[in-house]
């Protein structure tokens, strides 16, 4: 087993089984107050339990005895800045463990929303995002994916809001104040989710729905109206979706991510709802990690690409079965280009840092680092090398045999050499295997992928550049229009903006994929008329992916004070880790 630096846990001594969990909400306080129960597995000697903890308030600690409960002796040592606090627990070795506490209403990985931030504007909305180590600060939980466990919870809220978890919660949303999910199946911490708003359920096939605020629910159910497909082809390629249903729960445009495939219940954000599908690859991820990640699980953040970067993988794959190979090169193209042109300038030596060998460990732990995109890279050769008669099967066998466990890349490396390199002799060398997986770097054999409608674009962006004839982008797709951004200068004229915006608006775009990249440019190339609608995106917006490189952007242009000041603005709708993250960038400038 691997240790996992990021968590206090002792899982060699002790694990959690099951978790148990009564909980109650209070949005006047912004708190969330409960127990948490563990059913424990002791296998090492050792008399103490340690659990992972942040900012929560413990107010009691007992085990189990033959007839009831006992009180435990516990410390919480001083809290580290990026772990938090041990919770350490003395114990007799007792089957089960409970912990009494409350949250901070300041914890890292709950967002409360007063109802102003939400579509209906009347109830409040409160939603978690534990992924990678915030768990534990509304948890007392061993909170590292190497250690999997069932769970169950009784929830209480006020009866005009509904609550959902990662789990089992049913279809029907009549709202008691009241509500049991369970968990059967076992998983790591960071997939523990909660929800709580003004939520209705919009069915979309015999497995799957929408959850969202009734503004939303109907607008986002014809959005993934593709959902039931793309769970049948990824069926038919990896095996069976193992997890009973899939619904996707619609968040508020704060939700920091494009999405979390919390188990049954993905966590989505708003910013893809806009009424053409070009955005809905979300979704192909997310359902994705029900088998890379979810299914078979990295047992550390070292190991983020056995997740990510399968993940990825998998996404093409769905992303090609469901709306074909044009659409799938396209996307993949665009990931390859955000992955070299990060390394391109770089040395050697600090390629190696940022792109280490998948072996290696990296520093990993939240979306920054590249290993994801290397890794869905290398299995994208595997299988061009093994053709898909080959390499499908085998992925498939993968997750079936690590089904519900959590392994590193060792146990990858053995079973890729077992159950495909030695049945298959001569189709790739070692020194190529170590190439991806121990050095640095994407390997100069791996071939880019080539799409013809983005050369296409590349051409006519040339052209614009040198003689400013506009595009001829009337039949244009976002895939399109996003290479046309991304490959194009950092910084533009005056006379360049101005003249793409006339013809084809895109300040103001709804598409936030497009925004993210418009408005870098505008940021970059100081392009002042766009700056209202810049400031208005970065308030509406809070998902890092789209707000971050704009933050970046105006700091390293106009300064840090334009950006400071919408950041003002727009910080009382982000959520905390999204403060972080902006703060990170002011403090640089
Ligand atoms: N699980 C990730 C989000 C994540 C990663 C949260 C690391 C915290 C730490 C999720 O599956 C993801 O990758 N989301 C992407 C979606 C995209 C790749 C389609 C995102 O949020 O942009
Ligand atoms: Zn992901």
């Amino acid at each position: 087993m691997t240790h996992d630096r990021h968590s206090y846990a002792e899982p060699a001594l002790v694990r959690t089984t099951h978790l148990e969990l009564e909980l109650d909400l209070d949005f006047t306080a912004k708190v969330l107050a409960g127990s948490a129960t563990h059913t424990l597995a002791w296998s090492g000697p050792g008399d103490r339990l340690v659990l992972d903890t942040r900012d929560l308030t413990v107010l009691a600690v007992e085990g189990s005895t033959e007839d009831g409960w006992e009180p435990l002796e516990y410390s919480l040592a001083v809290p580290d800045s990026e772990l938090g606090s041990a919770l350490t627990i003395r114990t007799d070795r007792q089957q089960r463990v409970r912990v009494s506490y409350r949250t901070a209403p300041t914890a890292t990985g709950l967002q409360w929303l007063e109802p102003s931030m939400t579509a209906g504007g009347v109830l409040p909305y409160m939603f978690s995002q534990s992924q990678a180590i915030h768990a534990r600060s509304w948890v007392p939980v061993q909170d590292t994916p190497s250690v999997r466990f069932s769970y169950a919870a009784h929830v209480t809220a006020p009866p005009e809001l509904m609550v959902l978890m990662s789990a089992d919660n049913g279809t029907a949303s009549r709202r008691t104040g009241s509500y049991d999910v369970v968990m059967p199946e076992p998983i790591p911490s960071y997939l523990l989710a909660i929800a709580a708003g003004d939520l209705v359920f919009e069915p979309m096939g015999d497995r799957s729905g929408v959850w969202a605020e009734p503004e939303m629910a109907k607008l986002a159910a014809a959005e993934f109206a593709d959902t039931e497909e793309m769970m049948r082809v990824t069926e038919a390629l990896f095996g069976p979706y193992r997890w009973g249903r899939y619904d996707i729960l619609v968040l508020p445009p704060s939700f920091p991510y494009g999405g979390m495939e919390n188990p049954r219940m993905t966590f989505a954000t708003p910013t893809v709802v806009i009424g053409d599908k070009s955005l809905v690859t979300v979704v192909a991820h997310e359902l994705a990690h029900s088998w890379s990640g979810n299914l078979v699980t990295q047992d550390s953040w070292d190991d983020i690409w056995l997740n990510e970067g399968f993940t990825s993988y998998v996404e093409n794959r769905i992303v090609e079965a469901v709306y074909g190979p044009e659409l799938a090169v396209m996307e993949t193209a665009i990931k390859q280009h955000a992955t070299v042109v990060k390394l391109d300038p770089l040395s050697a030596a600090e390629q190696a840092v940022e792109l280490p060998g998948l072996n290696h460990k990296s520093e990993y732990h939240g979306t920054s680092g590249l290993g994801p995109l290397k890794g869905s890279w290398f299995l994208a050769w595997l299988e061009e090398r093994f053709s898909r008669e080959v390499f499908d099967p085998f992925l498939r066998g993968y997750f079936d045999r690590f089904a519900f466990q959590s392994i590193n890349s060792e146990h990858f490396a053995a079973h890729l050499r077992e159950q495909l390199l030695d049945q298959h002799p001569g189709v790739v060398t070692d020194a190529e295997i170590a190439a991806w997986l121990d050095e640095p770097g994407i390997p100069a054999f791996a071939e880019r992928a080539q799409s013809a409608r983005f050369e296409l674009v590349d051409q006519s962006r040339d052209k614009w550049l040198s003689s400013g004839d506009l595009p001829d982008a009337a039949g244009w797709t976002t895939h399109e229009w996003l290479r046309f951004l991304d490959a194009a200068p950092d910084v533009w004229t005056a006379d360049q903006l101005q003249q793409l915006d006339r013809e084809f608006g895109l300040t103001g775009t709804a598409n936030g994929e497009i925004a993210r990249r418009w408005y870098s440019i505008v940021a970059a190339s100081t392009y002042t008329p766009a700056y209202g609608e810049l400031a208005s995106f970065l308030t509406r917006v809070g998902r890092m992916k789209l707000v971050l490189p704009v933050y970046r952007a105006l700091v390293d242009s106009t300064g840090r004070d334009f950006a400071a000041k919408v950041f003002e603005s727009a910080r009382p709708g982000y959520h905390p880790i999204t403060i972080a993250a902006v703060e990170k960038i002011l403090a640089s400038a």
